[in-house]
């Protein structure tokens, strides 16, 4: 079932509910974490919360959805560095309770096994968001639904939406280590954020459309515990918002 909140705020703190809800019921729970633009309002939301004593991470866990490849996690580009300094860390998650994809594996592919090791342990909630062209992680148009946590060549458009968090585009790595779409599919709860009007096409094709590789976010209907949360703009094209679909 994929639940859709609209609106700016209310979204957010549905969002950010949703979170606390998980911690709340499982203090350890393990929580998957998106980088970028997008869930920065959410994160910054559950750090207030947690200035507040409203919620506790400390017995709680972090994984990654997807790193660049060749960068080491104390490179600033990294999404390591960026998960530690933007979510973790205000979130008060031990730096021993993170693992995350080393971008700088000896051996990436034999690191994508181990990283699929240790989200069998179980993910709890993996916040994700969504890109121009459907994708989701860096599982670009085309990726099957089955597909497991691997290294992935990056879309020209990927790498050039990007590149703002990079110094150039010729800097931008031109490949990633990423959770697959099937890998993402057995968190236990998904929660996808969306925000802008860029994001609304790839989001009316994600729950409007057929489950189909060219929109890999697409995959989410297969899922039974999706909530979207997203902002005006982004939800433009979808003719029921707030709408409860059964797939
Ligand atoms: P953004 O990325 O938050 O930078 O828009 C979302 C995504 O591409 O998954």
């Amino acid at each position: 079932m994929i639940r859709v909140v609209v609106g700016a705020d209310d979204a957010i703190a549905t969002g950010a509910n949703l979170v606390a809800e998980v911690v709340a019921a499982r203090p350890d729970a393990t929580l998957g974490f998106a980088t970028g633009a997008t869930p920065a309002p959410l994160y910054a939301e559950l750090a207030r919360r947690r200035q507040a004593g409203l919620v506790d991470f400390s017995r709680a866990h972090a994984v990654a959805l997807d790193e660049y490849l060749g960068l080491a996690p104390d490179h600033a580009d990294s999404y390591a560095h960026q998960l530690h300094r933007e979510v973790t860390g205000p979130l008060g998650i031990a730096r021993e309770h993170c693992d995350f994809l080393r971008g700088d594996a000896p051996d990436p592919d034999e690191e994508c096994v181990r990283y699929e090791r240790v989200l069998a342990r179980g993910v709890d909630l993996q916040v994700l968001g969504i890109g121009r062209n459907g994708h989701i992680a860096f599982n670009e148009p085309g990726t099957d639904v089955a597909s497991r946590t691997r290294v992935v060549q990056l879309a020209p458009s990927t790498r050039q939406a990007n590149r703002g968090l990079l110094s150039t585009l010729a800097d931008t790595p031109e490949a990633a280590l990423s959770q697959g779409v099937g890998t993402i599919l057995e968190a236990r709860r998904i929660l996808l954020i969306a925000r802008g009007a860029a994001k609304a096409e790839a989001l009316e094709r994600a729950l409007r459309g057929p489950v189909d590789p060219a929109c890999p976010a697409s995959a989410l209907q297969l899922h039974d515990d999706v909530t979207v949360i997203a902002d005006e703009e982004a939800a433009a094209g979808l003719a029921q918002a707030g709408a409860i679909r059964s797939t």
